[in-house]
């Protein structure tokens, strides 16, 4: 296996409000021990950001890039229309769509440009994050080795029988 221990993970938001969900993948990160940096780039409020971030993302060692945004969610389609590193989609709950908007804008990308989409809300965020990981593992040993236990662990937290 190829080892390559310095890509990291983006992990990006439309907004601040966002936060409260996309906190939840940088702990799994960190309790992967996964490299990542936080930036809050909107395509619609900060596109010259967005555009600077993901045609420079493969230089700066990105090997995924997690996106939450919220209602019409177009963030992480238009940065995996800038760059091919792969980019995961995290919907995040909307308050007047429940994250229905979010969820299908970032689903539904037409052929030719994909975003991995991932549940709405913390389960996504969580989700992302665990899936970043397997990829980063392809060229890790140690972060594959740091995967296998956590999962090992989880399956040992599942008791036979309810109390
Ligand atoms: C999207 O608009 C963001 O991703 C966020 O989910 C949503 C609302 O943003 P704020 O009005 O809270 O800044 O761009």
């Amino acid at each position: 296996m190829k080892n390559n221990k310095n890509l990291k993970v983006a992990i990006v938001m439309g907004s601040q409000s966002d936060y409260k969900t996309m906190k939840l993948a940088e702990k799994v990160l960190k309790n992967l021990g996964i490299k990542f940096e936080t930036k809050i780039i909107s395509a619609h409020r900060t596109p010259k950001r967005m555009y600077e971030f993901a045609r420079s993302a493969r230089k700066n060692n990105f090997g995924v890039i997690i996106a939450g945004a919220g209602g019409s969610a177009h963030l992480p389609g238009m940065i995996s229309a800038l760059t091919t590193v792969p980019v995961l989609g995290v919907p995040i709950e909307s308050k007047k769509l429940k994250g229905l908007d979010s969820l299908l804008s970032i689903a539904q990308m037409p052929k030719g440009i994909p975003v991995g989409t991932l549940a709405i809300g913390e389960d996504g965020a969580i989700n992302a994050a665990l899936l970043s990981a397997s990829i980063i593992a392809n060229n890790n040993s140690n972060i594959k080795k740091k995967l296998e236990n956590w999962r090992l662990a989880q399956t040992k937290s599942v008791k036979k029988r309810p109390k």
